[in-house]
């Protein structure tokens, strides 16, 4: 396994992507622990990406439990439905809230997150868990994290 992390930092963010992903895929191999691996995502992009909060909800006993993660402490517990983390596991798909102030329920960790994008997590065909990435500027997110986020999140053998 790399111990030390290649990081791009004057390149356009689908340059970052496709350098981190093979290097998160480095990390992953021959390790099947989950809450190993999704520690290392949630270091690995943010190191690369230096988001404001990027990190792991799992879902338990029909709630959104808070899982790994880099960046400011969170809440723990979402319900199904609920902010964006809980829309995106209800509707079964990505969320891009540009403006989180806009998002009707928008659970709101840390004044200083703006903009969020949020990636449903399957297991046998099921939501099992969400990507949750945050930042401190307005429209930080759009289609190319949607992209490689979801190729990140298929490394995942869950
Ligand atoms: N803002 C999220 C809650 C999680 S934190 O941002 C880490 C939401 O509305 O679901």
């Amino acid at each position: 396994m790399a111990e030390d992390l290649s990081i791009l930092k004057e390149a356009s963010k689908e340059e970052k992507y496709i350098s981190i992903i093979p290097q998160i895929k480095a990390l992953l191999g021959g390790e099947n622990d989950l809450i190993a691996n999704l520690a290392n995502i949630s270091a690995a992009l943010k190191e690369q990406f230096n988001w404001f909060w990027v990190g792991f909800y799992l879902i338990k006993d029909d709630e959104l439990v808070l899982g790994p993660f880099q960046g400011p402490v969170a809440c723990t517990r979402i319900k199904k439905g609920k902010g964006v983390c809980g829309s995106s596991w209800q509707q079964e798909k990505t969320l891009i809230v540009p403006n989180v102030d806009e998002f009707p329920g928008h659970i709101a960790c840390a004044s200083a997150s703006k903009s969020e994008i949020v990636l449903p997590i399957y297991s046998g065909g099921k939501v099992m868990g969400v990507l949750d990435v945050d930042s401190e500027y307005l429209s930080h997110f759009d289609e190319v994290d949607s992209k490689y986020l979801n190729e990140i999140i298929k490394l995942l053998d869950v």
